[in-house]
Formats: structure tokens, sequence, C-alpha cells
């Protein structure tokens, strides 16, 4: 499936969740069988070769594609939970988002020091959602020096912000 073929498969819908936003829409592409399958193969492929040797995801929507490349690769997968989800003493970082701000958690005995902890999300956006993740990955004690995305957001500079904390940016789609 070509890059074109993947974008097709996401919906775009204005003004959600709030007036002004252009909400892009996965569902379209997770509802697509071989729509899925060939961006979780992408995004595999690109973990590989960066030398993953386990998957973070950000809960919702980047544990869906992460949980299926963690899976296909056969590799641990760490999930970065929203806030008062996990059952464990947590590292915890507030952030803003494009609509709001919220709060991210990892449990810290979830990365081994010195493991490369590749992160998958849906999109980036202003990219504050995947810093935070990075930032408490990192003082989990994991390497994190790879961010894989479906869709890039260029205009709200999310990617460029995170290249500026050393994080390689990959997204399948602008
Ligand atoms: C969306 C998206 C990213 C984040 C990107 O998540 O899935 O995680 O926003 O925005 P940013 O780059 O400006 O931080 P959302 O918080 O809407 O949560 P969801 O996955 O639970 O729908
Ligand atoms: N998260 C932040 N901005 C978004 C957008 N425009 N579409 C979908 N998810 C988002």
């Amino acid at each position: 499936m070509t890059p074109d073929e993947l974008k097709a498969l996401v919906r775009t819908i204005p003004d959600f969740p709030k007036p002004g936003i252009l909400f892009r829409d996965v569902t379209t592409l997770i509802g697509h069988g071989a729509g899925f399958a060939a961006a979780a193969g992408h995004m595999a492929d690109r973990a590989r070769a960066a030398g993953a040797e386990a998957i973070a995801g950000i809960e919702a929507r980047g544990f869906i594609f992460g949980a299926a490349v963690a899976a296909r690769l056969g590799l641990p997968f760490v999930p970065v939970r929203k806030p008062g989800k996990l059952p464990v003493p947590v590292l915890a970082m507030d952030y803003a988002l494009e609509y709001g701000t919220d709060t991210l958690e990892v449990d810290p005995g979830a990365v081994e020091d010195g493991q490369n902890v590749v992160l998958i999300d849906d999109l980036i956006a202003t990219g504050g959602t995947a810093l935070a993740a990075v930032q408490l990955l990192r003082s989990a004690g994991g390497v994190v020096t790879q961010g894989l995305f479906v869709i890039d957001l260029p205009d709200l500079g999310g990617a460029e912000r995170l290249r500026e904390a050393g994080l390689a940016v990959d997204a399948l789609m602008g």
C-alpha cells in the first residue's frame, strides 16, 4: 500500500473536539485491515532499523499502533498512561495539548536501564505529548532516540521541538 493510499484512509473532521481544530481521525485507517497491517508493518520496519529493544506507546491511540508493532517484533510494550491508571508508584509529567492540558504516567519498573525504547503514537501536533513521554521514559532509564508517528502535522512545530530534544522523528504521512 502506497503512502497516498494510506493517507486516503485517514478521515479529517472539522471543529472536533473544539472549534478550529481539524481532527485527523485514524479510526478509519485501523478499520481497514490491509491499511492497518501496512501502517504497522512500515512502523515495525523503522523500529527494527532503529535498534528497538522495547516499544512505548502513548494512551490511547498510541497503544493501538505501538502494541501492534511490539507484537510484530516480539518486543516488550511499555504503556505511557493517562493519570490514575497504573497500580504502582509512577513517574508523572503534565503537558499542554493543542486543545487542553493533561498528565502522563509511566511505571519506572517497565523500562530497563539503558534499554533502547522506540516511542510510538498516532499523531504529532505541538509535540507536547511525545516530549512528556520521552522525558518520562528517559527518567525511567530508557535510551529514547527514535519517535515513530502515523501523522505529523508540521505546521504545529512538534517534530522540530522533538528533534531539539534529541529524538529522530519519522512519520508515515503529513
Ligand atoms: C492526541 C494524539 C497525540 C496527541 C498529539 O492524543 O493521539 O497523543 O494528541 O498532540 P500534541 O503533539 O499537541 O501533544 P489525545 O490527548 O487527544 O488522546 P487520545 O489518544 O486518548 O485520543
Ligand atoms: N491531537 C492533537 N491535535 C490533533 C489533531 N489535529 N487531530 C487528531 N489528533 C490530534
